[in-house]
């Protein structure tokens, strides 16, 4: 049969090739590097293409596209989140992702997204973080100890300068997970046996617990003077993690409200409560913290835009470094109007 010609070839990033592209940069130099490369993004936010993600719920978890572009390229995720599949030795959350050029529609990289998602998720906390948290933060506490746990927490040490993470899951095995793969990063890790005992003395939490219900990670007592909060567990309709009261007392940030609204803490509020868009403080058009004392939420959900810029960086990094493969994955008639006679190729012969 006569093989495929280039434009046939897609490259592909798979789980190992991830994994080795992590590895050949360094996990908290990825982080580094994919917090600026989310924060250019957000900083040219009013000319990519934005709608909320398509979900198509169930009773047991949720699927999800995500589509953005910035006009030259196009990008799209696929992601579930099953908060009971672990119990089945599954994972809450995989995906994968695309991106395609916006002037021929061609695809230009197929990739694994589900270690891509826990990367980009906690750039994203640590870049909200670098923006809202008060100066010189170096305690953290983490309420849920599952897959997202340990990028939060490196991230904020790469980006933030994060010192000292408390640690605190339902599931004791979590937490010792944790904190195991946590042992020689250089940080402090203090397992804690409730989420009171996790927020002594923090001046920044990350909430990325897995339920689908309204749950109370954290109530209003726990959150003293100046907290920062990153929540990003309540990321669909029917599931949040903070008390309502801690609403009341915060100044929110959200990505993109209309996707937030729906899916956010705020689900919980009127819908005009007022709310400031990230990008905009990153862009110095809105403030950020305005004192010492101001208690700050990042009420996050995760935007398309955050996957696509994902997408984009290992793009880049896995041509520069060689860690993809070729997929044969669009046809290629010989005449782009004969796909009928291509196909003739695998014909058996008579
Ligand atoms: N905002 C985003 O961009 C984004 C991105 C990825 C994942 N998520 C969400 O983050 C959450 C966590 O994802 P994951 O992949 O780490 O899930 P996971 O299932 O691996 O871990 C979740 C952990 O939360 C713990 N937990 C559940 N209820 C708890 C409670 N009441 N108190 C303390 N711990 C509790 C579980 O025991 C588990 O260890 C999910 O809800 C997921 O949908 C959000």
């Amino acid at each position: 049969m006569t093989p495929p010609s280039n434009l046939a070839y897609v490259p592909f990033i798979s789980v190992e090739n991830m994994m080795r592209l992590v590895h050949s940069i360094g996990v908290e130099t990825v982080l580094k590097e994919l917090t600026d490369a989310i924060e250019h993004d957000f900083a040219r936010w009013p000319l990519f293409d934005k709608t909320p993600r398509v979900g198509s719920h169930s009773d047991v978890g949720v699927i999800e596209l995500m589509p953005t572009s910035d006009g030259e390229l196009y990008g799209f995720k696929y992601v579930n989140g099953h908060p009971t599949n672990t119990k089945q030795g599954l994972q809450t959350v995989t995906a994968f992702g695309l991106l395609a050029q916006v002037s021929s529609g061609y695809p230009v990289l197929l990739s694994e997204m589900t270690v891509l998602t826990a990367l980009r998720t906690a750039a994203t906390s640590a870049m909200a973080t670098r923006h809202l948290a008060p100066k010189g933060s170096k305690v953290m506490a983490i309420i849920g100890n599952g897959a997202q746990s340990e990028f939060q927490a490196l991230a904020l040490k790469a980006v933030v300068g994060i010192e000292e993470v408390r640690l605190y899951d339902i599931d004791p095995t979590a937490t010792a997970k944790c904190a195991r793969n946590l042992a020689k990063t250089g940080l402090k890790v203090v397992s804690c046996r409730s989420s009171q005992e996790a927020m002594e003395g923090v001046q920044v939490v990350t909430t990325c617990t897995a339920d689908k219900q309204y749950a109370t990670i954290l109530s209003d007592n726990m959150i003293g003077e100046g907290v920062h909060i990153n929540a990003i567990g309540g990321d669909c309709p029917g599931k949040t993690e903070l008390h309502r009261d801690i609403l009341l007392r915060s100044e929110i940030f959200v990505e993109y409200p209309p996707q937030t609204r729906i899916e956010g803490e705020i689900q919980q509020m009127a819908k005009d409560h007022p709310v400031t868009e990230l990008w905009q403080v990153i862009n110095g058009e809105k403030p950020g913290r305005r004192s010492a004392k101001q208690i700050t939420l990042f009420d996050g959900v995760g935007f398309a835009i955050e996957d696509f810029s994902a997408l984009k960086y290992v793009y880049d990094r896995a041509l520069k470094t060689g860690h993809f493969q070729q997929l044969d994955m669009i046809a290629d008639p010989d005449d782009p109007r004969d796909l009928f006679g291509m196909l003739q190729r695998a014909a058996e012969p008579a």
